[in-house]
């Protein structure tokens, strides 16, 4: 088993370019089924759960070829089979954004339930919600979900949630229903816009993505598109929180500004000095940082994919920062582990407090979930002694080359292996 070792580091210096997004670049490839001719995908990161998402079109019988460095071919002419097994289902939960995409183009599907994970139970309700609402029997048993249809027709759908995977289902399901589909109160994140994008150069009529109102009118068929993934604002947001940590100066390149508002607007109340560029943003820290308060929302409010590595930095701000997290229900799992450094943190239901202390100190870790493993090494950066992070399997499934770009930043981080 890999372990992540994470020494003290000097303040982090330098640029750092980000990669494509891991989560536009899975809808992307579910939505890669939908296609009938080639499609090529560029900016594509190099990560576990792309590498099984497109182990996933494989066994649909799709042709997927690595044609260079973050550049994919997919080719879905000739799927053949509706069923995604059992063991690719259980490595990674958004296996299940096949399901939308295999029900219009082949009227049926066939997965086994994603269960729940780390961060809560995560129900599929509202995928189920608005494949019914298009016409689709749902059937469930032995802990798989079939999904069929004769034809599927566009309906008004609302969620109670603005789920960032319903709504992706669904969008993929409506492409090629029979008339108009509308989705209310639907989830507004950039990669619910780049999936659209996507849908649209391969010959989908879809408007409204990024506002709560989505609407799709079905097309007979769609073709294939060159299209580029959108850069990952998570792992932007995780270098910008890593200068901040250090009281570092560091360039993020390759950035679309407006996708991390509340992150550039939570770093400057801390006291920090951001600079945008055009698609660049320069962090620098300083070792004045006051605390914070943060509370998690679906898009356009702080994500609750940086809940965990502002936590990090919250533990050595001067006072006492506050945490909600309201988008999932124990999201805390980073807090023991964190404990486990010295951290002061107290867990009220869904609200952390966390009083700022002078020093972490090193430890074993282990990451609970691949937000909380990039905070333990955000807090590792700055502790005393070695933070050695065990379960590093998460952090790869979303972060590409963590530990290159955090050495060519100064930071003294390597892996291990038993
Ligand atoms: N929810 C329901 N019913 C549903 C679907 C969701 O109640 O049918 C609830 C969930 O239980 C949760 C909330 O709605 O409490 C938000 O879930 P959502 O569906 O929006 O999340 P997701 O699509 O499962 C994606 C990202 C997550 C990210 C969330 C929220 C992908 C592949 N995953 O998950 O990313 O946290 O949106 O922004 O896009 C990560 O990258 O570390 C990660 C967990």
């Amino acid at each position: 088993m890999d372990r992540i070792m994470v020494e003290k580091s000097p303040p982090l210096k330098g640029n750092v370019r980000i990669s494509g997004a891991k989560n536009a670049a899975l809808p992307i490839l579910a939505a890669s089924l939908l296609g009938t001719e080639d499609i090529i995908l560029e900016d594509v990161p190099k990560l576990k759960d792309v590498e099984i998402m497109c182990e996933v079109l494989t066994s649909l019988g799709s042709k997927v070829d690595y044609l260079d460095e973050g550049v994919i071919r997919i080719n879905s002419a000739g799927i053949s089979n509706y069923e995604t097994s059992y063991e690719l289902m259980s490595k990674m939960r958004a296996s299940f954004l096949v399901m939308g995409p295999l029900l219009t183009r082949m009227g049926k599907t066939k997965n086994s339930m994603p269960g729940g994970c780390a961060i809560g139970t995560r129900p599929i309700d509202l995928h189920l919600k608005g494949f019914r609402a298009l016409g689709a029997t749902i059937d469930i048993d032995h802990g798989n979900i079939g999904a069929y249809t004769e034809k599927l027709v566009g309906d008004k759908i609302y969620l109670d949630f603005p789920s960032v995977g319903a709504t992706e289902n669904i969008m993929m399901a409506a492409t090629m229903a029979e008339g108009e589909t509308i989705i209310d109160n639907a989830a507004m994140e950039p990669e619910i816009v780049d999936l659209s994008n996507f849908l649209n150069k391969l010959g989908a009529d879809i408007k409204g993505a990024g506002t709560s109102t989505i609407r799709i009118k079905g097309v007979k068929k769609l073709g294939g598109a060159r299209h580029s993934i959108i850069p990952d604002r998570i792992e932007a947001g995780t270098f910008m929180v890593a200068a901040a940590i250090t009281g570092g100066d560091v360039v993020i390149e390759n950035v679309i500004n407006s996708h991390v508002k509340p992150i550039i607007a939570k770093l400057k109340e801390a006291g920090c000095t951001v600079e945008e560029g055009i698609d660049s943003i320069r962090v620098i820290g300083n070792s004045e940082l006051k605390a914070i308060d943060i509370k998690t929302l679906p898009y356009p409010g702080f994500p609750t994919d940086m809940q965990a590595q502002f936590m990090a930095l919250m533990t050595i701000l001067k006072g006492t920062s506050m945490v909600i997290e309201t988008v999932f229900e124990n999201r805390f799992m980073h807090v023991d582990e964190l404990k486990k450094m010295g951290a002061d943190i107290k867990i009220d239901d869904r609200s952390a407090i966390i009083k700022g202390i002078k020093q972490l100190k090193g430890a074993v870790v282990k990451a609970s979930d691949l937000r909380a493993g990039a905070a333990l090494v955000l807090g590792g950066l700055v502790a005393d002694g070695i933070t050695e992070i065990e379960n590093v399997y998460h952090i790869d499934r979303g972060y590409d080359g963590i530990e290159a770009k955090f050495t060519g930043l100064g930071a003294v981080i390597y892996r291990k292996n038993d």
